[in-house]
Formats: structure tokens, sequence, C-alpha cells
């Protein structure tokens, strides 16, 4: 079979451009709107999408308030309470959220995705960050944020912590035996006594094991740090890249650490962000491109070149090039990717800034044919095994995505007609992972009750 397309819609903020919202026929409150969103994921259920995603930063975004003031990804609501509500509406879509790992606890994570797991009959997946905004610090009794490689050293700790705690129980602990009165059986049940640099966990989880065994591990760091964990832990990546180069040589990367570590190519999606404007016409998707641009106000676009480099831009020449941007305790690869856009396209401060205060990352504009032949490239040069999905608003741009380029996908057999299986892993193609502390387990004891 030829190599299947994944897709994944990016939804919280609904619209990552900062002006979706002033978009004609948006609607401007969906964020906090719950009708709204049941719609939004019933169609893209409909559309047969791998996953709805809901990021998390755990503060307000960290943008001058000149900025923020205009920009319709200042607030979401929290994942995990969203995606419950979802789940009881779907019956396929998996359902990914991030979870922090240095302001959250280990078990407090533990439970909630297994939970989400249990509920939604396996499609729960975990996008573990350790949270790029630095004003989170701030929200949880700290004065400044973690550096950068010790979060990723504290993420690691956690990640083994969270994984055994979901693998206390083995799938045939469950007695509940009337006759006998026995609920479960102690010798199937494992106590973590974790005791490691940063956490001290005894555990077992108070929770049976998730549908998934694990929710799927994702991740969308890409510094260093950041890839060699994805390497050693993810299934699925969130990654970032701008051009279709760039992309080759992430999934080069990432899979080439995956096999050094004895881990199958496989056994990772890698799903850069694309916001995709798509119309009828090659000229009307570019209209609607120039349209939505036109409504980013000045007040964003320097704040936002600021946030995003991790520097003040605000005494910048905007008629020069991009001064040298030294290296800072915030995100890296979003600095160095938009470093090498600039020195590249020989940008000046002003058009950079103009770029980046609506959407700086991947778009794709352009007929149903278009964005197909792109994604296809993608796909078949191995620069991606799919994308997270970005709408230029909603309803409208999740509408013409699902109406126009899902069905130009399937034609060419590039996307599933149907979901073949129930679970996020069934649709990602990941196998379910024994249990480390009970491999011999009926894995499909509970399946067969
Ligand atoms: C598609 C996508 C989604 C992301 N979602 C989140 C998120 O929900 N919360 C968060 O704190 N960071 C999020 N990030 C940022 C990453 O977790 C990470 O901090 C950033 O890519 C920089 O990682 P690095 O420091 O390893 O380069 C996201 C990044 C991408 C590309």
């Amino acid at each position: 079979m030829t190599k299947q397309l994944h897709l994944g819609a990016f939804m919280r903020p609904v619209g990552i451009h900062t002006a979706w919202w002033r978009y004609p026929g948006a609607y401007p409150d969906a964020n906090f709107n719950l009708k709204h969103l049941i719609s939004f994921i019933q169609t893209l259920e409909r559309g047969r999408f791998d996953a709805f995603f809901m990021a998390d930063h755990l503060a307000v975004l960290n943008m001058p308030m000149a900025a923020l003031r205009r920009s319709g990804t200042a607030t979401s609501f929290e994942p995990m309470t969203l995606l419950s509500a979802l789940s009881m509406v779907t019956e396929r879509i998996g359902l990914i959220a991030t979870g922090s790992t240095t302001f959250d606890e280990p078990y407090h994570v533990a439970r909630r995705f297994a939970s989400l797991d249990h509920i939604s009959n396996g499609r729960s997946g975990w996008n573990i960050v350790t949270t790029s905004n630095p004003d989170a610090a701030l929200n949880f009794g700290m004065t400044e944020h973690v550096e950068h490689d010790e979060r990723y050293r504290r993420a690691r700790e956690f990640y083994d912590v969270v994984t055994g705690l979901w693998d206390s129980w083995a799938d045939d602990a469950w007695l509940r035996d009337p006759k006998s009165g026995l609920f479960f059986d102690p010798e199937r049940l494992h106590v973590l006594d974790h005791k490691g640099e940063q956490f001290s966990v005894r555990g077992p989880l108070n929770i049976r094991r998730p549908v998934q065994g694990w929710p799927v591990i994702v991740q969308a760091g890409a510094s260093e740090a950041g890839r060699q964990f994805a390497a050693e832990t993810s299934e699925a990546i969130f990654a970032s890249a701008r051009t279709i180069e760039d992309g080759r040589r992430f999934y080069a990367d990432m899979k080439s650490r995956m096999k050094a570590l004895g881990r199958s190519a496989d056994h990772m999606k890698i799903l850069p962000g694309a916001l995709v404007i798509v119309a009828p016409t090659r000229a009307e998707a570019k209209e609607k491109q120039a349209l939505l641009d036109s409504l980013v106000h000045p007040d964003s676009s320097l704040p936002n070149l600021s946030m995003r480099l991790g520097v003040d831009a605000s005494g910048f020449d905007l008629d020069g090039p991009l001064p040298e941007i030294p290296q800072t305790n915030a995100s890296q690869s979003g600095r160095d990717t938009l470093v090498a856009l600039a020195r590249r396209d020989n940008l000046t401060v002003r058009q950079l800034a103009q770029m980046v205060g609506g959407y700086g990352g991947l778009q794709m504009v352009g007929t149903p044919g278009e964005i197909a032949d792109t994604m296809q490239e993608w796909l078949e040069t191995d620069a991606s095994d799919g994308f997270n999905i970005m709408f230029h608003t909603v309803p409208a741009g999740l509408d013409d995505f699902v109406n126009m380029v899902v069905p130009e996908l399937q034609r060419r057999g590039l996307f599933r007609r149907e979901y073949e299986g129930t679970t996020l892993r069934d649709h990602l193609g990941l196998p379910r992972p024994e249990n480390r502390f009970f491999p011999t387990a009926r894995q499909d004891a509970e399946a067969a009750e």
C-alpha cells in the first residue's frame, strides 16, 4: 500500500493566525463556545482525521499587551476538560492534549491521560512539553523559568514515571469474581517505588491500565535535547519545518536517531504544522491569504517577532537586515527557523515582522489539487508522515479543508475513506506497548471479557 497520510487538527487556539477571528464569517468566540467546538470535531471526524489536538500554555501568551489585545490566540479551554466532553460526542477521532513536565506532577498526568483513554475508549494522546512560555513559571510559585536543558532532564524522568505508573496493573489483574469475593489479583499489581533525581513516586496508579496500554506519546520540541528525547520516547512529533528541505532533514535525523536506538522508524509519525488556505482557484486562495494578512494590525507584528526570537526587536532598524540574535532560554528551534528564513530570503526586519505577525510557520495556499500535490510530495519524499493542520479561520477554513482537500487526498489513495480501527494507535499504525512489569500478561484479556 502507498504510504498513507496522517492528519491532526491543531485546535488550541482554533485558529493559529492572530487575525483568524476578524476574517469575514468567523466565530470570534469559538475558543470558549462548546457548541461550536462540538461541530468542529464532528466535521473533522467526518473528514476521517487521525486526531484533534489541544495545545496548552499555562499562562496567557507572553506577548506585549498592544499585540495580545488584538490576538485571537490568547486564551482557550483547559484541554483535558474539553477533550473529555468532546469524547462523548465522537467515536473514532483521536484526542491529543499537551501536558507539561515542568509544571505538573507525573502522578497527576498519568491519572488524567489514563482516565481520558478509558473514557474515550482508547483515543488519547499526550503531547509532552517542557513548556515554552516563561510566564508559566510565575503562575507556579517560581520567579523565573527552569533552564532549557534542565527542563528536558526533568522531562525524561517524568516520562519514565508516567509510563511506569500506566503499567501498574496487568490487563488480567481484574478478577471481579463474586464467588470468591476477590476483585483483583495482587500478584498482577506492580508498585513502582520510583526514587530518582527529580521525583519520588511510590505508586501504584489508582487507575487500571489504559485501553491503549499507554496513550500515544507525542512531542513538539526540536532542539538537540528535544530531538533526542523524542527519538527515545515519542510516537508522533508535531514538527515545525517551514520548507520541504527542512522537513526532509528533520525527518531523516529523527528516523536515524530512532534506528540508532533500536527503534523501528515506522513507530514515529512526523507531522509538521501547516496552515492551509484552499479555494477552487489559485487566485481565490491567494485573495483569502491577502485578506487574512491585511487584518493583522501593525501593533501585532513587532511584539510577535520579539516573542518568537526571544529578544526585544522594538529597537531594530525596520528596513535593515535582521541583526545577530543571541541564544536565550526560550524556544530554540523557533528562533533558529526564523533567523534562517530571514537570512535565506534576505528579509528586512519589517518584512519578517509582518509575516510573523499573522503566522510565521509553514503555509499551503492553493487549489485542492495544489494542496494535495504539496502534501503528496512531502509524504513521498520523506519530509513528513502527514500534517498537523491549522485552519485560517473557523468554521470556513475547517469546512473548506474537509470538503475540498480530504476528498482529493482520498481520490489519490493517500488518505483513508473510513477509519479501520477504533483507537488512536490504530489510526497512526502504532503498536500497543507491552506492560514492562507483566510482559506475559494477556493483553487482550479485558477485550475478551
Ligand atoms: C505544533 C506545535 C505544538 C506545540 N504545542 C505546545 C504546547 O501545547 N505547549 C507548549 O508549551 N509548547 C508547545 N509547543 C512548543 C514546543 O513544545 C517546544 O517548546 C518548542 O518547539 C521548542 O522546543 P525546543 O526548545 O526543544 O526547541 C508546540 C510546538 C509545535 C511546533
